[in-house]
C-alpha cells in the first residue's frame, strides 16, 4: 500500500540552496524512494516570482513521489500541517554591515517563523535551521516555539561532516564511503572542531583501521586539513563567486534521512542539537555532536576520549556560541 505523503517545508525556497534542495526531496533523496512527499515553499515577497517560476519547474521536472507543492509568502499557510521543516531562508550579512545587525534580521525572522510552525505545523514537526548563523537562529526558534521539543530542533553541520570525509578521503585515496565517524564539534562557523581521533577507515580485510594511523601525520592533521575543513565555505565562494549550495542541499537531505530512517550500525553523523551537558558543553547550547538515530530519535554518543588539544578547541567554539546568544539576546530586547 502507497504511504501517505510527508508535508515538507522549504523556507528560502527560491534562494540557491532551495533550488537545489527541492528537486532532491521530490526525488526522494530526503525521505527514501517510496515516500510520497508534498512540498511546502516558502520565500518572502522580493521573491515571489522566482518562487513561481520554482513550482512551475517541479510540476515539468514531473516527479512520481511529488503530490503537491505549496508556493506561497504566507507563513501561515506554508506551515500548515509540515512535518518536516528545513529553514533556508534567511538574512545573508551584507558588507558593511555589523555582526549585530545581521543578528537582529535573523533574530526576528526565527521568532516570527518560529511561531507560526509552532501554532500551525504537525505536533510531531522536525526542525532543521540550515541559515547563518545556523546554531543560534535554531536557538532563538527553540525560546520562541517552547511547545514543539527541544529534541525537534536541530542545526545544519553535516555539511561540515561530510567536507571532512572528503579531506580523508582524498589523503588516503580511498572512497568516501569507507571513511566514518569524524565529528563536527561546536558552531557552524570557523572556529568549529572537525575531530579526526575515532575517525575510522575500512579495511580490505573487513576490519576498520583508525585515520590517525593511516594518515600517519598528525602534523597535516592537527593543522592544514582543520583549517580546511573551517574554511571550505570560503573557499567555495572565491572560486565560485557564489556560496555552496548543492553540497548544503544534499547535507541537508542526509540529515533528515539519518535522523528519520536512522544512522546506519557502528557509525555516528554530525548534528547541532540542544546540549544536556554532554562532554561539559553548556546544557541549553546548540552545539554540534556527534549522534547516531534511531527510530526518529538523536543521541548523542557518550563516553569518547578527549585529549586536551580537542578539550581546548571544543572549549573555543563552545565559547564563541555563547557570545553568539548573548548578542542574538540583546538583539530581543
Ligand atoms: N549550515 C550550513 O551548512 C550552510 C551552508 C550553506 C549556506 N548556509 C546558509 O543558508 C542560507 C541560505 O543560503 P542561500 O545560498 O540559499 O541564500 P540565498 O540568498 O540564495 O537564498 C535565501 C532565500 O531566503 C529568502 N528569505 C529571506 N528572508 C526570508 C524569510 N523571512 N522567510 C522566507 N524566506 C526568506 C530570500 O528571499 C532568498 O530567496 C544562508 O543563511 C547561508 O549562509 C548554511
Amino acid at each position: 500500500m502507497a504511504k501517505d505523503p510527508v508535508r515538507v517545508l522549504v523556507t528560502g525556497a527560491a534562494g540557491q540552496i532551495g533550488y537545489a534542495l527541492v528537486p532532491m526531496i521530490a526525488r526522494g533523496a530526503m525521505l527514501g524512494p517510496d515516500q510520497p512527499v508534498i512540498l511546502h515553499m516558502l520565500d518572502i515577497e522580493p521573491a515571489a516570482e522566482a518562487l513561481k517560476g520554482v513550482k512551475m519547474e517541479l510540476i515539468d521536472a514531473a516527479f512520481p513521489l511529488l503530490r503537491d507543492v505549496v508556493a506561497t509568502t504566507d507563513a501561515v499557510e506554508a506551515c500548515k500541517g509540515v512535518n518536516i521543516a528545513v529553514m533556508v531562508g534567511g538574512f545573508p550579512r551584507k558588507e558593511g554591515m555589523e555582526r549585530k545587525d545581521v543578528m537582529s534580521k535573523n533574530v526576528s525572522i526565527y521568532k516570527a517563523q518560529a511561531s507560526a510552525l509552532e501554532k500551525h505545523a504537525a505536533p510531531d514537526c522536525k526542525v532543521l535551521v540550515v541559515a547563518n548563523p545556523a546554531n543560534t537562529n535554531a536557538l532563538i526558534f527553540k525560546e520562541f516555539a517552547p511547545s514543539i521539543p527541544e529534541k525537534n530542533i536541530t542545526c545544519l553541520t553535516r555539511l561540515d561532516h561530510n567536507r571532512a570525509l572528503g579531506q580523508i578521503s582524498e589523503k588516503l585515496n580511498v572512497h568516501v564511503s569507507e571513511v566514518k565517524n569524524v565529528i563536527i564539534w561546536g558552531n557552524h562557523s570557523s572556529t568549529q572542531y572537525p575531530d579526526v581521533n575515532h575517525a575510522t577507515v575500512k579495511a580490505t580485510n573487513g576490519g576498520e583501521k583508525p585515520v590517525r594511523e593511516l594518515v600517519a601525520n598528525d602534523n597535516w592533521l592537527n593543522t592544514e586539513f582543520i583549517t580546511t575543513v573551517q574554511q571550505r565555505g570560503a573557499a567555495i565562494i572565491k572560486a565560485r563567486k557564489l556560496s555552496s549550495a548543492l553540497s548544503a542541499a544534499s547535507a541537508a537531505c542526509d540529515h533528515i534521512r539519518d535522523w528519520v530512517l536512522g544512522t546506519p550500525k557502528g557509525t555516528w553523523v554530525s548534528m547541532g542539537v540542544y546540549s544536556d551537558g554532554s562532554y561539559g558543553i553548556q546544557p541549553g547550547l546548540i552545539y554540534s555532536f556527534p549522534v547516531t538515530c534511531e527510530k526518529g530519535q538523536w543521541s548523542i554518543v557518550q563516553g569518547l576520549k578527549i585529549d586536551e588539544f580537542s578539550r581546548a578547541k571544543m572549549d573555543a567554539t563552545a565559547k564563541e556560541l555563547v557570545e553568539e546568544k548573548s548578542l542574538a539576546y540583546s538583539c530581543l530586547n
